[in-house]
């Protein structure tokens, strides 16, 4: 089995792809945000977790999920599983983080690997969308890579790691990831512009954690009730680019997997 966490749809590709070639059941983590997580698994099945990082860590609401999860089977340890994470450039301490939380599950994780996709984060002045160039070779790159991590799991390889580090992987999780996680994880800069916004009902209905009051023919209202991952979905996909974050998405891109 493969739960896995998307917003603008780069791991969900991963998760398909993966699945496709190992024939595990793929299940979206946002359906189970709710209540408990009890899964059955079958004899020798493996169980992987596929997710974008945010902010150098995983998205809290993977995090909330790995560690409430229960996984049900004969002898736990001999399921092999994995981590697979996408980013734009550098992932910090994020497999660290998770291999925690899968702990509190009584999960040891065997094989880690991160896959370079399209950058999807645009709330800070600095930070946009990558150009097409860019983008188009990082997912050619990201389609060779996930070949040979799909064997890699297929064939159960322990110890196998394939990560995307950057010379500063604790200051960035630790340090900037935590302010980032504290102040920079909110739905409150979201505005609309109502002169451009046709209310077509795009923004709310791909919404990975259903944040926002909207739907045909309304104009979107963000709930501002702390579900919010920042995840920039309902940005990038705006048909008419009609959402905004505070000023800083004055001028920036849109991207979301195609
Ligand atoms: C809130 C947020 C924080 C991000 N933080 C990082 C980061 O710390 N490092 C990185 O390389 N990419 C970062 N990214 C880029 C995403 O990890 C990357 O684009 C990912 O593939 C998006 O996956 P998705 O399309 O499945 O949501 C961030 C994106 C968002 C929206
Ligand atoms: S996706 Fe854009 S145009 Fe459509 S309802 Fe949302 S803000 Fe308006
Ligand atoms: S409101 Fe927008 S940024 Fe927040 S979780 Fe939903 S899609 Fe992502």
């Amino acid at each position: 089995m493969i739960f896995y966490l998307s917003g603008t749809g780069n791991s969900k590709w991963a998760a398909q792809k993966i699945a496709q070639l190992t024939q595990e059941t793929l299940y979206a983590i946002s359906e189970f945000t709710t209540g408990d997580c009890n899964f059955a698994l079958k004899a020798d099945e493996r169980i992987g977790f596929v997710f974008p990082v945010h902010g150098w860590r995983p998205p809290k609401i993977m995090r909330t999920f790995m560690q409430k999860l229960q996984l049900h089977a004969e002898n736990l340890e001999q399921h092999f599983c994995y981590l697979l994470c996408t980013a734009g450039n550098d992932i910090g301490m994020t497999m660290v983080y998770a291999q925690k939380d899968l702990e509190k599950a009584g999960l040891h994780v065997h094989a880690m690997f991160s896959l370079l996709m399209p950058n999807t984060y645009v709330g800070l002045p600095f930070m946009d969308v990558d150009h097409e160039g860019v983008s188009q070779q990082k997912k050619q790159e990201a389609t060779q890579d996930l070949l040979h991590y799909a064997q890699a799991i297929f064939d159960c390889k322990h110890g196998e790691m394939h990560l995307h580090l950057s010379k500063w992987p604790r200051i960035n999780s630790y340090v900037l990831g935590g302010f980032f996680t504290k102040f920079l994880i909110t739905d409150k800069p979201f505005h609309v512009n109502t002169q451009r916004c046709v209310k077509c009902g795009i923004c709310s209905a791909v919404c990975p954690v259903d944040n926002i009051d909207g739907g045909f023919r309304k104009q979107p209202i963000w709930k501002h009730n702390q579900k919010c991952l920042t995840c920039f979905t309902c940005y990038h996909h705006c048909p008419k680019h009609a959402i905004g974050y505070g000023w800083a998405t004055h001028r920036k891109g849109q991207y979301f997997f195609k």
